[in-house]
């Protein structure tokens, strides 16, 4: 199956997102592999012989997100000039959302820009980081903060690859799932809370409608001037709650499974969704096996981190809550008594 990418804005760029067993790659150019040492040593064989290219690199880098830096991809950048790879070269991404951000922010540099791929490994990445075009990298001052929008030629979605990863880090890819589901499709909800995505037909099924929600939200918003804020829902809390706990306890899916439960109940206090469903959305993660409490220790403080977050613009925070299940709505003029109201039913004394 395929979903096509066609940027309303950018006409002339189009790929295609193919969710399926990994084809045949045929091509006529250097090309390198950009990888970590775990998904190499799970995966690089099956990629290898898949892929035919003159001159094939593969450069490997460490695992994790505090690698996900400038320096890390100077050296992809160095490995490239050493190969003496050229303007017609290609990389290819193959690794989670770390190796898909740096892989393709690293494409938009080298020799000002060469064709990347996606290869993405794990459920988050399949469903979410892999598609829409954002690539960067981390620095001293926050998630994200260097990079470029810098669109793939083409995403290749093998479900198959998921079968060695971590139960926490699937769940954490649950935890987008949902959050797409909620926000802009209550059918996909109601087919979520009958999946069993140990089923792999379930599953492929599952990661086709995320991927065709998130590109028909990423093709007509491809820079999130409006309505790619919208998967941002649940990231407001989340981004405090990682924070506050130093980016150790939570993986980034689970504190925001932590923040849709936030959002949620801000949402019920406003009146844009009622307490049951609320209550079903916190099942639904909790069938996913993810995190769904969370105590406030200091209600001020937690309201103060808010302001941290690159999208709270002009010192008003904007919040993503769900409009029932399967709708949304931006607000940005919530009054601080209720937000911090809400906040203290979160455990703060
Ligand atoms: N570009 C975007 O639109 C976008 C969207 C969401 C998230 N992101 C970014 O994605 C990153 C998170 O991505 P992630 O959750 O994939 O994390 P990740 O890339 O760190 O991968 C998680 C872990 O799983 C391992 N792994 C990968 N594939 C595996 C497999 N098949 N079997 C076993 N282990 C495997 C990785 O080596 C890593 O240790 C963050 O940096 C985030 O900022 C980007």
């Amino acid at each position: 199956m395929i979903v096509p990418i066609e940027l309303e804005n950018t006409k002339n760029i189009t790929y295609d997102i193919t969710i399926d067993a990994l084809p045949q790659l045929t091509f006529d150019t250097k090309v390198a592999i950009v990888t970590n040492p775990t998904v190499a040593g799970y995966h690089l064989e099956t990629l290898l012989a898949h892929i035919e290219a003159p001159q094939l690199e593969v450069i490997t880098i460490p695992d994790g997100e505090e690698y996900k830096k400038l320096e890390t991809v100077e050296s992809i950048l160095n490995a490239l000039f050493e190969h003496k790879f050229d303007r017609k070269s290609l990389l290819i991404a193959f690794g989670g959302g770390v190796i898909g951000d740096m892989t393709g922010f690293t494409a938009s540099l080298y020799q000002r820009g060469i064709d990347f791929i996606q290869i993405p490994t794990t459920l988050l990445s399949q469903v979410d980081a892999s598609v829409g075009g954002k690539t960067g990298v981390n620095n001293k001052y926050g998630k994200n903060l260097i990079g470029a929008f810098y669109q793939p030629k083409a995403v290749y979605i093998d479900p198959a690859f998921l079968k060695t990863l971590p139960e926490r880090e699937f769940a954490a890819g649950v935890a987008e799932i949902v959050k797409m589901a909620v926000m802009f499709d209550k059918d996909y909800f109601e087919f979520l809370v009958e999946a069993d995505l140990k089923d792999e037909e379930v599953l492929k099924e599952t990661i086709r409608r995320s991927v065709e929600l998130k590109a028909w939200v990423v093709n007509q918003d491809e820079k999130e001037a409006g309505i790619r804020a919208v998967l941002n829902y649940g990231h407001t809390f989340g981004h405090v709650v990682e924070n506050e706990t130093n980016y150790t306890t939570y993986l980034h899916g689970e504190a925001v499974a932590i923040g849709m439960v936030m959002a949620n109940a801000l949402a019920v206090e406003l009146g844009l969704m009622n307490e049951e469903e609320a209550e079903r959305i916190k099942t639904l993660l909790e069938k996913s096996s993810l995190p769904t409490t969370y105590e406030i220790r200091d209600v001020d403080d937690f309201y103060e981190h808010f302001f941290l977050d690159k999208k709270s613009a002009n010192n008003s925070i904007k919040f993503i809550l769900p409009q029932g299940i399967g709708g949304h709505k931006i607000v940005t003029d919530i009054d601080e008594t209720v937000v911090k109201n809400v906040l203290r039913t979160f455990g703060a004394a």
